[in-house]
């Protein structure tokens, strides 16, 4: 059944995705520098990542001031509608601080704790994926009109295509790539786009057949995770573990579990 809230909350988060995504865009100082530093020294933020979580909290909080939010630059309220935002305002500050195209907007809206709608938006591919609970997933922009996404048929795990990515906490990444460096020569190629918001919408998309990445927060994955599930991937953690937030794998079905379970062979789940 469509439920107009979700059909408005949708409406906010590609509107706010939209204005968001205009001003990273454009608003790009040519001498863009790094701001400051949070969990270790290449874990960087910039000035523009702080003004595009401000004019979407703004935007929404003016619109519906009873929602919550959790945003990756600081916003942190309860609210009290029951609904809460969940907001990567900049997936890929590497590299949009370097001037590669691939960085998205990523906004989630969670009712009751459940994420009811998510929106990424990916300006310099000109694409925009959105989803809401139940109703599937669609994407605007490269193709005629609106496209629903679905995921590829599955190839065998050694002829798939997977992406992941590092985390920057210089520990935590060492490991990962030891997992990388053993995965290689077990699927056709890994990828490592830089935004873990594109690399859940690509598995949506049917240009990725898996992916994985240890140690995502809620803003990274909360609309990519929707976005994917609602095209027919499947998504989780451990076995039986959903979502986890410390290690995320998506995959269309057929690669899902032997990629979980190559993982789990790798050893991935230990630290
Ligand atoms: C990062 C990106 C990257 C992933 C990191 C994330 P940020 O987010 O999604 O692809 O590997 O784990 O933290 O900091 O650019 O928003
Ligand atoms: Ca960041
Ligand atoms: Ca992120
Ligand atoms: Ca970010």
């Amino acid at each position: 059944m469509t439920d107009p809230l979700h059909t408005d909350l949708l409406a906010l988060a590609q509107e706010a995705a939209r204005r968001a995504g205009e001003l990273l865009r454009d608003g790009r100082p040519a001498d863009l520098g790094v701001a400051a530093t949070k969990s270790s020294p290449i874990d960087v933020v910039t000035e523009m990542d702080i003004a595009a979580e401000k004019l979407i909290t703004g935007f929404l909080a003016e619109r519906r001031p009873d929602d919550g939010f959790l945003g990756e630059e600081g916003a942190a309220t309860e609210g009290s509608s029951g609904i809460r935002w969940v907001i990567d305002p900049l997936d890929g500050t590497v590299n949009y601080l370097y001037g590669l195209p691939t960085w998205a907007v990523s906004i989630a809206a969670e009712q009751d704790g459940e994420t009811v709608v998510g929106v990424v938006t990916a300006p310099q591919r000109g694409e925009t994926y959105s989803a809401v609970r139940g109703r599937g997933a669609h994407a605007t922009g490269s193709w005629d009109g609106e496209r629903e996404l679905r995921c590829r048929p599955a190839p065998p795990l050694d002829q798939a295509l997977v992406a992941t990515g590092f985390n920057y906490v210089t520990e935590v990444r060492a490991r990962q790539a030891d997992i990388a460096r053993h995965m290689v020569p077990l699927v056709r190629d890994i990828r490592r786009s830089g935004s873990a918001a594109v690399d859940l919408c690509d598995v949506a998309a049917g240009r990725l057949d898996g992916y994985y990445e240890r140690g995502l927060h809620p803003w990274d994955l909360a609309a990519g995770d929707l976005i994917a599930r609602e095209a027919g991937a499947l998504t989780g953690g451990r076995p039986a573990e959903r979502p986890s937030r410390e290690l995320t794998v998506a995959g269309t079905p057929g690669v899902f579990e032997p990629l979980q379970r190559l993982l789990e062979d790798l050893g991935a789940w230990h630290d």
